[in-house]
């Protein structure tokens, strides 16, 4: 069972680079927990940034030495993007997942996960999961595309401190059946709860889009489309968008 060490920082550069920096310390122990006020360069996967009002959200990242099979690395995001659905079930909230590991409540984006691994041979032997939660964010910049909050679905201002917790015992619980090995159920379990998962759905490639129906998703992470002329094909994380 993980135990954490939370570090609250005011404000810092990105919780996930503070954090990597630390780890490489090999005495910072897996539950070292960074969360921050404000971020000054939060990132999001790829090239994107993560913007999110000072004070207002949950901007953290954890750091895990799962000694993982670097082939079971989508994993990961599995457990993490459950965490996430199962917190905001705690408030009532149904949401989905939009692969690979974005969190969603209807075609609204409310978290973010951006998770950065260090491999030696062929095992993770650590792995910063960094999460932003929009929390209690009521206006966006204009830049972003489809924002939403705990707040604004709920009308009400939220308990950010009761919002951590209850995403850090989440945590908690999933990466333990993680560390059990329950890969099937895991994967089920995401699959399940897949953003659009059986409609048709129009994705990106390469500039050109195209339709099919989003069938599901490999244990390596891969988008299983079926085209429109009946094949199905596998996209890693990048190499295709699901256009909303
Ligand atoms: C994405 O949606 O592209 C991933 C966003 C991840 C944002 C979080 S906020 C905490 C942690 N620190 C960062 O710099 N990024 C992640």
């Amino acid at each position: 069972m993980i135990t954490y060490n939370v570090i609250h920082l005011q404000q810092v550069n990105s919780t996930n680079t503070y954090l990597k920096e630390l780890s490489r310390d090999t005495r910072i122990k897996e539950g070292t927990v960074i969360l921050s006020d404000w971020q000054t360069e939060g990132k999001g996967r790829g090239d994107n940034t993560w913007l999110s009002e000072a004070g207002l959200n949950l901007t953290l990242s954890i750091l895990l030495r799962p000694s993982l099979d670097a082939n079971r690395h989508f994993f990961l995001n599995e457990f993490i993007s459950i965490a996430l659905v199962d917190v905001l079930k705690e408030y009532d909230i149904s949401a989905t997942i939009k692969w690979p590991n974005d969190v969603y409540i209807g075609d609204k984006k409310i978290a973010g996960i951006l998770i950065e691994n260090v491999l030696i041979a062929d095992k993770i032997v650590t792995s910063i999961p960094g999460i932003g939660l929009n929390v209690n964010q009521l206006v966006f910049p204009p830049g972003l595309v489809n924002p939403i909050s705990l707040s604004q679905l709920l009308n009400r201002t939220i308990d950010l401190a009761e919002v951590r917790e209850k995403l850090l015992r989440s945590i908690r619980e999933q990466y333990s059946c993680l560390s059990a090995c329950e890969y099937k159920p895991m994967h089920e379990e995401y699959n399940s709860l897949l953003y659009r998962r059986g409609e048709n759905i129009r994705y990106k490639v390469g500039g050109k889009i195209s339709s099919g129906v989003l069938t599901e998703v490999n244990e390596e992470g891969e988008l299983i489309i079926r085209t429109e002329n009946n094949r199905y094909v596998n996209f890693l994380f990048g190499e295709a968008q699901i256009v909303i």
